[in-house]
């Protein structure tokens, strides 16, 4: 079978708002193809400094993608996708009107089952909850939630750069209801994006195989095997991969894959990922100490202020 994109039953659940969560490099991108998609979109985020440079981010964005879809009139596709997206920094009223509610906040346990609970009481009753975690189980996310959201919660996870890369991963948790599943895989449709179905165990598919290659590859930078520039140019060139491993650790951000090393020490431990693939890496956790956490601190394994794209 081909991947498993749209093609929902009649009973589907209609989406036409969602509020996203988290203004940052995931969030953005998501709150930024659904208004592409000409959905409603409400984008929230802790302060408003954190909106604007999110809503800033997404402009630059959106004028990238006008360039080929309205190149006659770049000004007023930005214009119409911009006007697709609301802003609030109050959670309340981020949520009253969301069919469907996507948390892309940063990779804790604990802050996105607290923002969900909070959520919860203020949601239409109908509301999809979805998480974008990268690197957490579904199940654990959702698992404080009262049973009745629990139906409706799953795993909707994109990838970065969120407006090129065409996946995305619908992930079941426990107790999600087949119409929910549905409508996910309706919207990615709608989005343009592809899905697949992945399961619920770390790092669903993509990131289970990507999350230990990368990190191989900052041992094998440990061990003084190769340089940064070899190592990327050999996987560019020699796999055909559009960009090497730390070419990568910079776009996502090198914290993003810490908190992941971290976060999969627990599910090493309940037998979920072998130790030996996701132990942190000692150079990464320096990095990042020293605030060398990729493109969006200007620099990482490469030096950004310096012209680097
Ligand atoms: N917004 C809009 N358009 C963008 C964009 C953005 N942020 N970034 C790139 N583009 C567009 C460009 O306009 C260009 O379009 P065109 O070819 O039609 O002119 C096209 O994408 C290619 O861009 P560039 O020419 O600037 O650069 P590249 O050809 O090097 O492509 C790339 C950039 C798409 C990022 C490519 O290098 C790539 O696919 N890299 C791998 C990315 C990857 O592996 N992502 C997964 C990360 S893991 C993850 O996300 C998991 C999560 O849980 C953390």
């Amino acid at each position: 079978a081909g991947p498993s994109g749209g093609g929902g039953s009649s009973t589907a659940r209609q989406i036409n708002h969602i509020t996203v969560f988290g203004a940052g490099l995931m969030g953005g991108g998501i709150a930024q193809v659904a208004a592409q998609a000409g959905l409603k979109v409400t984008l929230t985020d802790v302060n408003e400094a954190a909106l604007k440079r999110g809503l800033g981010a997404i402009a630059q964005s959106v004028a990238r993608v006008g360039k080929k879809k309205a190149p006659d009139n770049v000004e007023a596709f930005v214009a119409k996708v911009l006007g697709n997206i609301k802003t609030t920094v109050d959670p309340t009223e981020a949520v009253k009107d969301a069919d469907l509610v996507v948390e892309a906040v940063i990779e804790n346990l604990k802050l996105k089952q607290d923002l969900f609970a909070k959520l919860d009481k203020v949601a239409k009753p109908s509301a999809i909850f979805a998480t974008n975690t990268s690197s957490l189980l579904v199940g654990d996310v959702g698992a404080t939630l009262p049973e009745a959201r629990q139906r409706l919660f799953a795993g909707l996870h994109f990838f970065s750069p969120v407006p090129v890369m065409k996946l995305v991963e619908v992930i079941r948790g426990p107790k999600t209801e087949d119409s929910v599943i549905d409508a996910l895989l309706v919207l990615a449709k709608r989005m343009h994006k592809v899905a697949v179905r992945a399961p619920d165990k770390p790092g669903f598919i993509v990131n289970r195989l990507l999350i230990p290659y990368k990190l191989e590859a900052a041992r094998m930078l440990e061990r003084g095997d190769a340089t940064v520039e070899d190592i990327d140019i050999a996987m560019k060139l020699g796999a055909g991969y559009p960009m090497g491993p730390f070419e990568l650790f910079d776009m996502v951000g090198l914290d993003i894959t810490k908190f992941v090393s971290e976060g999969w020490k627990e599910y090493a431990e309940r037998g979920l990922i072998p130790a030996e693939l996701v132990k942190p890496s000692p150079l990464i956790e320096k990095m990042v100490s020293e605030g060398k956490i990729g493109r969006k601190a200007g620099k990482g394994f490469y030096d950004y202020t310096k012209g680097k794209k």
